[in-house]
């Protein structure tokens, strides 16, 4: 097998017939061997095919059953990071990595500097091994030193006499933020003791062209079970050698699973971000799914006009989420009516909520306004998300935008929350209609939510419901958020 080279690979004709007598040759000599070995040791052996594997084939985690739920002990993280830039890149893995509580290291391309101070709260470093014969130089060793992640991991966790039990290996960039209880939901509908690939592809078609509609994009990092990263540590070496013309990690792994014959499961709360501009219009109109993670975030604005640093508005985001994991960035719509008026609110759990002074259908609603660009060509599209045309030149088109500004727990009921919206002080009111008139006097988005119970996950998805009251003058707009009553839908008030 290490020598196989499929089509498509640079290869000309008269290699290409040289390599098939070769593999002709090689196959009668090895069907030769084949016969003498079988018809000596059949009897002790039955199935000699094993042999080879016998060193990697036994399980050290007796495969535990589904009934104890996966938490963050038994996944093991790789972040890959470049011994050159791991420490600019560090503040993304400070927002989410738990020492003490998660395990896993940072794999990096070499020795950091001897005067580099490595963080104790940050997780470990190791050097990734560099095995195999497409380790030459450059953007392909780069991408086939990252692959390797899963595999590093694996060998790590089989060389560690005291590991406990891994279920998965979940890989990522250094700059990929992962919000763990969401990430834990996910992997929680899934059997560990089976072979699952799981992730996304990316916004960009352009992206999913080039690569694979079912391939799990790296930034947005992905997860493999224990079972399926034993098989990809079987056949990586080759795999990576027969695909060495590959230039990114992600399709080199992809095509190693394909081999094995392990599709990707789509999770679209895994957000690779191949966007530019302002992500705000996908952020604000997340599926029906929970938030797994976040990344290029130094390629995009701050997802927050409130905050001068990217940094500071991600961080603002994960604070909040801790409040009530599951429901970060969960959309919930709903109208206010009043004299004259009809407006449609549209909230983005923790993160923002736009109000327009008309009426728009909730199938528009959960629609992006494309207010980013793709990733390669910089154009308006295709995205493998419905977007709606944001149209600057028509200001009575576009909702007024309010932005995360206080988050709190509810001092009588703990597992209520009440988070707090201001307005983007930089909009201003280009549109003379009377609703949108009385749509800027309100300063304050005020949204009470009772936390989203874990179970949630395993319900069909459905949106939940909310109900507005203007207060105060009309300056503070109050939404509450429930689960929907029945006979209720986003137009009862
Ligand atoms: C995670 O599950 C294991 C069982 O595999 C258990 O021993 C451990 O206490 C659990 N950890 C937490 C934090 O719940
Ligand atoms: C490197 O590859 C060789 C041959 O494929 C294999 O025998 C060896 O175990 C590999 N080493 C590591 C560290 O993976
Ligand atoms: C690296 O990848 C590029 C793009 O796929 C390919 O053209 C090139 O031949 C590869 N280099 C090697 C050394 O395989
Ligand atoms: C909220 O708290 C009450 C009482 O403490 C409890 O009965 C209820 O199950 C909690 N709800 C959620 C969603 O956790």
């Amino acid at each position: 097998m290490k020598t196989m080279q499929f089509h498509g690979t640079e290869k000309t004709l008269k290699s290409k017939v040289l390599y098939s007598l070769q593999s002709i040759k090689s196959l009668l000599v090895f069907a030769f061997c084949f016969c003498c070995f079988f018809s000596i040791y059949s009897p002790l052996l039955p199935v000699p095919g094993k042999i080879a594997f016998s060193q990697q084939s036994s399980i050290p985690f007796p495969a535990s059953p589904t009934t104890i739920p996966t938490n963050l002990s038994h996944i093991v993280f790789g972040i890959s990071g470049l011994a050159y830039t791991w420490d600019r890149q560090l503040h993304f893995n400070e927002l989410w990595w738990r020492p003490g509580e998660m395990r896993g290291y940072v794999w990096l391309d070499k020795e950091p500097a001897a005067d580099a101070t490595w963080p104790e709260t940050g997780p470990l470093f190791r050097v990734s091994t560099s095995n195999s014969s497409h380790l030459g130089n450059g953007r392909n060793a780069s991408a086939a030193r990252i692959a390797r992640i899963v595999v590093d991991s694996y060998q790590a966790v089989l060389t560690d006499p005291n590991a406990a039990e891994v279920r998965w290996f979940v890989v990522g960039d250094d700059d990929t933020v992962f919000f763990p209880e969401n990430l834990l939901a996910v992997l929680r509908k899934y059997d560990h003791r089976q072979m699952y690939y799981v992730g996304s592809m990316s916004e960009s078609v352009e992206q999913d062209l080039e690569f694979s509609y079912n391939m799990a994009f790296h930034g947005a990092g992905f997860a493999i079970t224990y079972p399926a990263a034993m098989e990809l540590a079987r056949i990586i070496d080759g795999c990576l050698d027969r695909y060495s013309h590959h230039y990114s990690s992600d399709h080199l792994i992809q095509s190693c699973l394909s081999e094995l014959g392990v599709p990707l499961t789509q999770e679209p709360g895994f957000h690779q971000i191949d966007l530019h501009e302002d992500a705000h219009g996908m952020l604000a109109v997340h599926p029906v799914v929970p938030l797994v993670s976040l990344h290029n975030l130094n390629y995009i604005k701050p997802i927050s006009p409130h905050y001068k640093t990217q940094h500071e508005a991600v961080k603002s985001l994960v604070d909040v989420s801790c409040l009530d994991p599951g429901r970060t960035l969960q959309q919930c719509i709903c109208y206010e009516r009043g004299p004259g008026f009809i407006w449609s609110v549209s909230v983005s759990w923790g993160y923002s909520v736009q109000l327009y002074p008309w009426a728009v259908a909730p199938k528009d609603l959960v629609k992006a306004l494309t207010t980013f660009r793709s990733w390669r060509t910089q154009s308006l599209g295709p995205f493998t998300l419905d977007t709606r045309q944001l149209n600057l030149d028509w200001p009575c088109d576009l909702p007024v935008l309010f932005f995360l500004n206080h988050a709190a727990r509810d001092g009588v009921n703990w597992n209520w929350t009440t988070t707090e919206y201001s307005r983007d002080l930089k909009q201003e009111n280009g549109c003379k209609s009377p609703s949108s008139s009385e749509a800027f006097k309100v300063k304050t988005v005020r949204v009470k939510a009772p936390q989203m119970a874990p179970a949630e996950w395993k319900r069909a998805p459905r949106r939940q419901c909310c109900k507005t009251v203007r207060i105060e003058g009309g300056e503070i707009l109050l939404v509450q958020i429930n689960q929907c009553k029945p006979g209720q839908s986003s137009l009862s008030q």
